[in-house]
C-alpha cells in the first residue's frame, strides 16, 4: 500500500485526482489538506468533503490550511474552474466539517508517526507544505516521497508567459519547499509534474464516455463542442453525473482559449505518479524559483547541467504515456463509480 497525504486546491482536475486516489486499492488515504488557489481554501474544503462523502470515503480527515499565500495576496481562478471550483457540478452539501487540526499540523503529525513511509502529493500552491517545513525542518527527511504538480520548465506558462498557476499563486512558498527538499537522498527527490508533461494529458469527451460505460452509467453521453455551454448531465450514476458536469466546464474553458474541446488533466496525472512513479520518466535537476523578476516572478528554473554547483533537488517528469494514464483512470474511477 501507499500511505498518502494529498494537499489540494479543488479544482476540477484536483477533483479527478481525488477520485483517482479513492479508486486506487493500493492508496491508503491518510488525510486531505486544503489550500487556497483555484478557489478560496474554505470552498476547497467543502468540495473535498463533498467528493469524499459522495464516494463513500467520509472517514478521511479533511484539514483546512492556509487561506492566503505566505506573502503575496491571494489570486483565485473561478473562470477556469467555475464559481465553486467544480465547474457546473453542484454536489450535495457535506454532512461533516473539517478537522480541528490545521493542514500543516496534519502533515507534521503524520510524518512523525510514520517516518519514511508516507508519500505526499501537492496539486495546489505549496503554501501548506512551506508552513509545515518551517515548523518541522525534518519533514523532507521524514516523508518517503513528495510529488508535486507545478512549474513550467522548457515550456510556456499558463498564468503569465513564464509561470504555471500553482507556483504563480505562491512563489515564495514554492521556493521554501524546493530549498527545504535539497537535503533528501537522491532516491527520494521530489518528483515534479510540470506543464511540460501535464499539458500532454489531454482528456477528450470520448474518455469521459468510456469512463461512464465502465461505470455502467446510463445514458452514456458524448459531450461536444456544439453543446450549449452549461448543459447538465443526465447520467444515472451520481459520480459520473457530477464528474461530467465538472469536466464539461473544463472542456468549455480550454475551448474558449483555443486549445480545443479537451481538458488538461494535470493533477490526476500527479496522483497517478504518486501511487506509481514508474509511469513517469524523470530527469534530475536543481530547481529554483524566481522571486525578483519584474516579468518572471514565479518562474521555475531548472539547472539541468549543474551550472550552479548545487545538488539536484528534483526529479522532473520529462516523458510519460498518456494512454496508460487514461487506461488506469477509466478502469479505476469507473469501478469506484460503479460501487
Ligand atoms: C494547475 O493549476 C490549477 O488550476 C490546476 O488545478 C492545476 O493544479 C495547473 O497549472
Ligand atoms: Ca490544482
Amino acid at each position: 500500500t501507499v500511505p498518502l497525504i494529498a494537499d489540494v486546491d479543488t479544482g476540477i482536475d484536483d477533483s479527478l485526482a481525488l477520485l483517482y486516489l479513492m479508486a486506487s486499492p493500493e492508496a491508503e488515504l491518510l488525510a486531505i489538506t486544503c489550500t487556497a488557489g483555484n478557489v478560496p481554501a474554505r470552498q476547497v474544503a467543502i468540495n473535498n468533503l463533498a467528493w469524499l462523502e459522495l464516494c463513500g470515503h467520509a472517514d478521511v480527515e479533511v484539514a483546512l490550511g492556509a487561506e492566503v499565500p505566505i506573502i503575496q495576496p491571494l489570486m483565485t481562478t473561478e473562470e477556469t474552474h467555475g464559481p465553486q471550483g467544480i465547474g457546473h457540478a453542484v454536489l450535495p452539501a457535506p454532512s461533516r466539517s473539517v478537522s480541528p487540526r490545521h493542514a500543516a499540523e496534519v502533515w507534521i503529525d503524520l510524518v512523525r508517526e510514520r517516518p519514511g513511509e508516507i508519500t505526499g502529493l501537492v496539486t495546489g500552491p505549496l503554501t501548506n507544505l512551506a508552513l509545515a517545513v518551517k515548523l518541522e525542518p525534518e519533514l523532507p527527511k521524514l516523508l518517503k516521497r513528495l510529488v508535486i504538480m507545478g512549474g513550467a520548465f522548457n515550456y510556456a506558462g499558463n498564468t503569465t508567459p513564464t509561470t504555471e498557476w500553482n507556483i504563480a499563486v505562491d512563489p515564495d512558498s514554492a521556493k521554501i519547499v524546493f530549498d527545504a527538499f535539497s537535503v533528501v537522498p537522491t532516491d527520494r527527490r521530489p518528483i515534479v509534474c510540470a506543464l511540460d508533461v501535464t499539458e500532454r494529458i489531454e482528456m477528450f469527451p470520448a474518455h469521459l464516455a468510456e469512463l461512464a460505460r465502465a461505470a455502467g452509467s446510463e445514458p452514456v453521453e458524448q459531450l461536444s463542442a456544439d453543446d450549449v455551454p452549461g448543459t447538465r448531465s443526465t447520467a444515472s450514476n451520481p459520480v459520473i453525473r457530477h464528474l461530467s458536469d465538472a469536466v464539461r466546464f473544463y472542456f468549455e474553458f480550454h475551448n474558449t482559449h483555443d486549445q480545443g474541446y479537451l481538458a488538461h488533466m494535470h493533477d490526476p496525472f500527479a496522483a497517478a505518479v504518486a501511487l506509481d512513479p514508474t509511469i513517469a520518466t524523470t530527469r534530475a535537476a536543481t530547481v529554483d524559483v524566481e522571486l525578483a523578476g519584474t516579468l518572471t516572478r514565479g518562474q521555475t528554473v531548472a539547472d539541468w547541467r549543474g551550472m550552479w554547483g548545487r545538488a539536484a533537488n528534483a526529479d522532473i517528469v520529462v516523458d510519460t504515456d498518456p494512454a496508460e494514464f487514461f487506461r488506469r483512470t477509466i478502469e479505476r474511477v469507473g469501478s469506484l463509480a460503479r460501487a
